[in-house]
């Protein structure tokens, strides 16, 4: 998607070297932007991700800045530089949240406020946008679903989960995530900060270092091109709606043209109705056709909290920012799995 614009822009990028952050990073390069990446490296490929970039576009196409969130120094300083503040730094497993709550907490809930409080101080007024999750939306133990031979569907809910969907907090990364998107939602009625949440269901494409406890998609796609072991918890008939990390740039772009429609807004954005998946009955056939054999799995107990099903509404993105997905599912795994196949070497 291209954007007209008149000047240049400044974008600072917490959690700039991640799997969304160094797509961001690569596109905003693309165009002309100024990037500053703030982020402390601590996932495993941010490091990669860094190097990718400068082997892409040169050592200065963008700053780094190895610093942490917890720490409101530097970010603060920094915020005043930005047009745009991308806020992505997060520790981003709900199991680890689980065994190392408080971390999970300074990390994501402080994190969250330190990002929000630099926004606030900053003489650019920056647009702040920010990465929630569908996980403020619970279990949803009262949605009625329905079992079909391959997936769980809606029963009433044809079009997924809107944004009228009550907040029920679960796990310490619910908790800290949602905690998060209160603020953010909160800074722009309170402060007149321009901020935008988007509630993300599963996002996936190149870049993604999944590991079992997040980022899925890449996770079965790099198991199975490795021969690593996969483990299924709960049927595998969990359905997911995914969306292509491209798709999601758009939102966050379009967003920001859109400012004065946007700022104070909360979007679920996710593939939506049309782009779902179910994590093992549906997906092991895309999976084996490209790596031309039957895959072995382990199966395992469902997982605490593991949503039978969970498909965003987005017709509010749609409806207010222009926005829609546009790589289906099948195109955006075949990128994936192209990705993963380019790069084997890191992954065994
Ligand atoms: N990928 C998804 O499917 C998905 C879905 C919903 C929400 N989200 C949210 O989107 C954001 C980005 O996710 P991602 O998939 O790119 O994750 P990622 O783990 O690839 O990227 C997060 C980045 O933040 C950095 N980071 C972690 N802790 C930090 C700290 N204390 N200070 C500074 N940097 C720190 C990591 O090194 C990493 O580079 C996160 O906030 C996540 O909660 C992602």
């Amino acid at each position: 998607m291209n954007f007209r614009r008149d000047t240049v822009k400044t974008y600072l990028i917490t959690g700039g070297a991640g799997f969304i952050g160094s797509n961001y990073v690569s596109r905003l390069i693309k165009r002309g932007d100024r990037v500053i990446v703030f982020d402390n490296l601590s996932r495993d490929g941010s490091r990669r991700n860094v190097e990718w970039l400068r082997e892409q576009y040169g050592h200065d196409s963008f700053q780094l800045v190895i610093d942490d969130v917890r720490k409101p120094e530097k970010l603060t300083m920094l915020a005043n530089e930005a047009d745009v503040m991308v806020h992505l730094a997060a520790q981003v497993a709900v199991t680890t949240s689980v065994t190392h709550p408080r971390d999970d907490f300074e990390v994501n809930a402080l994190g969250t406020f330190n990002a929000l409080e630099a926004a606030r101080a900053s003489k650019k007024k920056p647009v702040f946008l920010y990465a929630s999750t569908n996980k403020v939306y619970g279990g949803m133990e009262d949605v009625k679903v329905r079992e079909t031979a391959t997936r769980y569907e809606y029963v009433d809910y044809p079009q997924g989960i809107s944004e009228e969907m009550p907040l029920d907090f679960h796990s310490p990364y619910g908790c800290s995530k949602g905690c998060g998107d209160q603020y953010v939602r909160d800074y722009a009625r309170i402060y007149g900060v321009k901020t935008v949440v988007f509630r993300q269901s599963c996002i996936y494409g190149p870049r993604q270092f999944g590991v079992e406890d997040q980022g899925w998609v890449a996770w079965f796609v790099i198991a199975a091109a490795a021969g690593r072991k996969m483990t299924i918890y709960g049927d595998g008939k969990q359905v997911r709606d995914l969306l292509f990390v491209d798709d999601l740039l758009d939102a966050y772009d379009l967003a920001v043209a859109n400012i004065k429609t946007a700022a104070g807004k909360v979007y679920n954005v996710g593939g939506g109705s049309e782009n779902v998946l179910s994590v093992w009955e549906e997906f092991a056939p895309i999976l084996e056709k490209h790596v031309g054999h039957p895959l072995h799995v382990e199966r395992s107990n469902w997982r605490p909290g593991d949503q039978r099903i969970y498909v965003s509404d987005i017709r509010k993105a749609r409806e207010e920012l222009g926005w829609s997905p546009k790589i289906n599912v099948e195109d955006g795994i075949q990128k994936l799995q192209d990705w993963v196949r380019n790069n084997i070497h890191l992954f065994q």
